[in-house]
């Protein structure tokens, strides 16, 4: 079977966030499984793209609606260590630009418009292929109007058979864009217009929703809430509901392995506290912090809906109360959040610290090195980052939605499986009396140990979740 993902990131060449982080071990997974997957994404001016020797393997022009003809190019690059067929789309002044989404200035004005013009090179590159691919699956709203243009407008009527699969990692944004933007699509027939509109607009999110052979997003969880709260397209998830279900995604094993990983300052040998000793003793190079007491770190994007906006006030409240604990904070985000944290910086100093940048190597020795993971998330459609804590051995303190709810069960209500601490409304209260919880582990230590030993030895895994992926396949293929 041969596969082809599209997307607007793929880890290593182009990450943001988890969504790169499942583009670039899936179609690993399967192709060490027998599938042929490989991935298409935009060609940006990011360093790891940039120092890469690359072959053009098409080079041509797609035609919009408006009969205009845009050129570009896609490039492959060698295998490496990847292990599967990475492909960059390549339009000049689109994507040759030092950012994903924006830059150092702030976010692209024109991502949407962009995002439709990678998607039409991808299927004009496909229509030459010999051998067409079994499947295209698509990623988020970057890719979202494929499973129509595939369907609905003449230039591409030779794909109109290929099934399509569309994932959600991330149904917040839906790449909504203006009808006047009408003519930069490919022609389509005007009767089938109304399966691009939602809300008025021209709505990606959606129009994949009604048109793709399948959607799935990365939790159960996450789908079933899609239906009661997914900004506006409650309605449509219910209505497409029977092709709809949640795949919970896994790690790359080979990326996230205590024992290999080449980001640590120590690696794991045999001894687990060890191995949790010196990292926390490394994190003491970046930041300040009081060494017997315990580390709870926040790793992420510093937005709303991953709870960042939580930490300033529920910080305050845990150290105001006297708690012996510490806090790291890494990620970049919006800027109030910054100065808040900055702040809280100051005012906690020795208690308080954060790391306000993307940090891939910091990162992993943050989950090494600290005790617990905090995810306060408001919306969490899979979560990669409680995966990557629990093997690592950091025990994730999480809010009970989408696929944390799926991933960590309470330590409380099941003190012999449990992984974490869960607490289920978004408010500082609920959260400090987690902390408070996980602090009383902390200080037994024997059983600290055995849960730690425990969570490292649980197995989240890409074949799990690439088999779940395979039968799929095989039903619309
Ligand atoms: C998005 C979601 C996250 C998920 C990831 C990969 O980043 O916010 O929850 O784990 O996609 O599917």
């Amino acid at each position: 079977m041969r596969v082809l993902h599209i997307s607007a990131e793929c880890y290593p060449a182009a990450k943001a966030g988890g969504l790169g982080d499942v583009v670039g071990a899936l179609p690993k997974y399967q192709n060490q499984s027998g599938i042929a997957a490989g991935v298409v994404i935009p060609k940006y001016d990011l360093p790891w793209i940039r120092n890469r020797p690359t072959e053009v393997v098409y080079s041509g022009a797609f035609r919009m609606a408006n009969g205009v003809y845009y050129p570009f190019a896609v490039e492959q690059t060698g295998m490496d260590n990847l292990g599967f067929p990475l492909f960059f789309v390549n339009i000049p002044g689109q994507f040759d630009r030092q950012g994903i989404y924006g830059d150092a200035s702030g976010w692209f004005g024109d991502n949407e418009e962009r995002f439709v013009f990678f998607q039409q090179a991808v299927l004009q590159w496909v229509l030459q292929f010999a051998e067409k691919p079994d499947l295209l699956h698509c990623h988020d709203h970057h890719s979202g109007l494929i499973p129509f243009m595939v369907k609905y407008c003449p230039d591409y009527h030779l794909l109109k058979d290929i099934p399509t699969v569309f994932t959600i990692h991330n149904g917040e944004y839906q790449g909504a864009l203006h009808w006047d933007k009408y003519p930069i699509l490919p022609a389509f027939y005007p009767e089938a217009s109304g399966l691009l509109e939602w809300n008025g607009n021209i709505n990606s999110l959606a129009c994949a929703i009604k048109c793709a052979w399948a959607v799935t997003t990365v939790s159960q969880s996450y789908m079933e809430e899609l239906a009661y709260t997914s900004n506006g397209l409650e309605s449509l998830i219910r209505d497409e509901w029977p092709k709809c279900r949640g795949i919970l995604n896994g790690i790359d094993a080979q990326v996230w392995d205590p024992q290999q990983d080449s980001y640590l300052p120590v690696r794991l040998a045999t001894d687990v506290d060890a191995f949790k000793q010196e990292n926390k003793n490394a994190l003491f190079s970046r930041f300040q912090f009081q060494e017997q007491d315990p580390v709870f770190t926040f790793i992420g994007r510093l937005v709303r809906e991953k709870g960042a906006d939580l930490l300033p006030g529920l910080i305050r409240q845990v150290l105001d109360s006297g708690l012996a604990v510490n806090f790291l904070i890494l990620g970049t985000g919006e800027a109030d959040l910054h100065d808040a944290l900055r702040e809280l910086n100051w005012v906690y100093r020795g208690r308080c610290d954060a790391v306000l940048e993307y940090n891939e190597a910091l990162a992993h020795t943050l989950y090494a090195g600290s005790d617990f993971l905090l995810m306060p998330s408001l919306v969490e459609p899979c979560g990669l980052n409680q995966m990557y804590a629990l093997r690592y051995g950091t025990i994730p303190i999480v809010r009970t939605v989408g696929g944390l709810k799926d991933t960590v069960i309470d330590l409380g209500a099941f003190p012999e499986e449990g992984r974490g601490f869960r607490f289920d409304h978004f408010t500082v209260d609920d959260a400090h009396h987690a902390i408070w919880r996980a602090y009383s582990l902390y200080q037994d230590s024997s059983q600290m140990k055995s849960v730690r030993k425990r969570i490292m030895a649980e197995d989240f895994s890409w074949e799990k979740a690439a088999n779940n992926y395979f039968h799929l396949y095989q039903e619309l293929v």
